[in-house]
């Protein structure tokens, strides 16, 4: 045994480049940017076409990249999926969450495999319905999540697996910013239309999902929700200002905060607020709190679905109350380059999905409880649909 043995294991994957993954990317918009960024990096890949709504947006976008011999001479989603020439084995969905869902299942119909954004779609049906897709066609679809690639996410779904926490019965999770509108880009998350959902699905199903994939995904069963939109329909709201565009303001058809009460399967209670603006630094930690010990897992300054810093596991030893420091673990790798990676690798091993839609069809349905429930003003019931 030589010393070397005690380093920490460096190994590095080998990518097996003898069976290049032909791709291609529906919505070349700016989160496209992060796919193709992603997948330039992989040696087993070959971007052979892309197709956006906009005329000749996909032919300027594989041009920025300087990705060459990509085919984009395509009218929608269903043009490029239709042209057997391309032998897409994958595609990227970066599409406006109102069209995640039919060119989801437009592409397994056509038996390519998919990585859809998040959030999966706007509502519980069309993810039932993208699910019966997937389950059809026996393709993989994994939804972008890549917060999930992150150590620290994978270390509290540790912890709670450990039994450290003891039987879990109160949950409370949700981010937000102070002003955090996401328009850089124009209004496609902001207009009814095209995002159908405000922060409760943008960065709510990253909440959803760092406290649901580490507790096992339990069903959820009634929510009572409640949703606004006061920054994001006032014209004075500061951003708009700073960026010269009050009339922002107008197009706004979704939430920009959402709070909720959810009960789930297991005797536990969730709850959540997330916001895109707000008076308020924080709308706090997210908290697990078990019968054995509590986790403290600090929020993001402006809420992107990932660890804010060091956690702290609240328990007793010797029937000493004392409390644990969880360091901040380095993740080796981008998460983007994970969320594509890994996908990549479940194509080509026969693997399962590294976001699997049957863990976020149960995200969706709070979400869309959510939702539902602050339209009417009462709690309602969630009904899982059959897949
Ligand atoms: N994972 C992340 O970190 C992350 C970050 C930002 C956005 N997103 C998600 O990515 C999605 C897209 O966001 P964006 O900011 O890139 O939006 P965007 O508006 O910049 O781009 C979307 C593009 O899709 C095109 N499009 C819409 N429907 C189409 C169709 N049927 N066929 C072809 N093209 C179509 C639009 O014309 C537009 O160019 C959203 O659902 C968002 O939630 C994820």
């Amino acid at each position: 045994m030589g010393l070397d043995d005690f380093k920490e294991n460096q190994e590095v994957k080998t990518i097996d480049t003898s069976r290049k993954l032909r791709v291609g990317i529906i919505g070349c918009g700016w989160i496209a940017g992060s796919h193709i960024k992603s997948y330039l990096k992989q040696p087993d890949v070959e971007i052979v076409a892309g197709a956006d709504l906009i005329p000749g947006k996909a032919k300027a976008f594989f041009e920025k990249y300087g990705v060459e011999n990509v085919k984009t001479d395509y009218a929608s989603h269903k043009e490029m999926l239709d042209d057997q020439s391309l032998k897409l084995d994958a595609v990227s969905i970066c599409t406006y969450n109102r069209q995640h869902a039919g060119p989801a299942i437009y592409a397994l119909e056509k038996g390519v495999n998919v990585l859809l954004e998040k959030p999966f779609t706007v509502t519980l049906e069309e993810a039932a319905d993208v699910c019966r897709a997937e389950k059809k066609s026996g393709k993989i679809l994994s939804i972008g999540f890549q917060p999930r690639m992150d150590e620290n996410m994978k270390m509290i779904k540790r912890i709670v697996e450990s039994g450290e926490l003891g039987k879990i019965y109160y949950i409370q999770t949700g981010g937000g910013r102070r002003r955090g509108i996401p328009t850089p880009y124009g209004t496609t998350f902001i207009e009814n239309e095209t995002a159908g959902l405000g922060a409760l699905g943008d960065i709510g199903c990253y909440s959803l999902d760092m406290v649901l994939n580490a507790i096992g995904y339990p069903k959820p069963l009634t929510v009572s929700g409640y949703k606004s939109a006061f920054f994001g329909t006032d014209p004075n709201y500061s951003n708009y200002k700073k960026t010269g565009h009050p009339e922002y303001a107008a197009k706004f058809g979704v939430d920009d905060f959402a709070a909720a009460f959810v009960r789930l399967e297991g005797g536990i209670i969730l709850d959540f607020r997330i916001a895109w603006a707000m008076n308020l630094d924080t709308p706090g930690d997210t908290i697990i709190m078990g019968t054995k010990g509590s986790l403290r897992i600090p929020s993001t300054e402006c809420w992107n679905g990932t660890v804010g810093g060091a956690m702290t596991l609240y328990h007793e030893v010797c029937g000493e109350q004392t409390q644990t420091e969880i360091p901040i673990l380095k993740t080796k790798g981008e998460l983007f380059d994970l969320k594509i990676r890994t996908f990549l690798d479940a194509i080509k091993e026969n693997g399962t999905a590294p976001v699997p839609s049957s863990q976020i069809l149960l995200n969706q349905a709070i979400i869309d409880g959510i939702a539902k429930s602050a339209e009417c003003g009462r709690e309602v019931e969630i009904k899982i649909p059959k897949i």
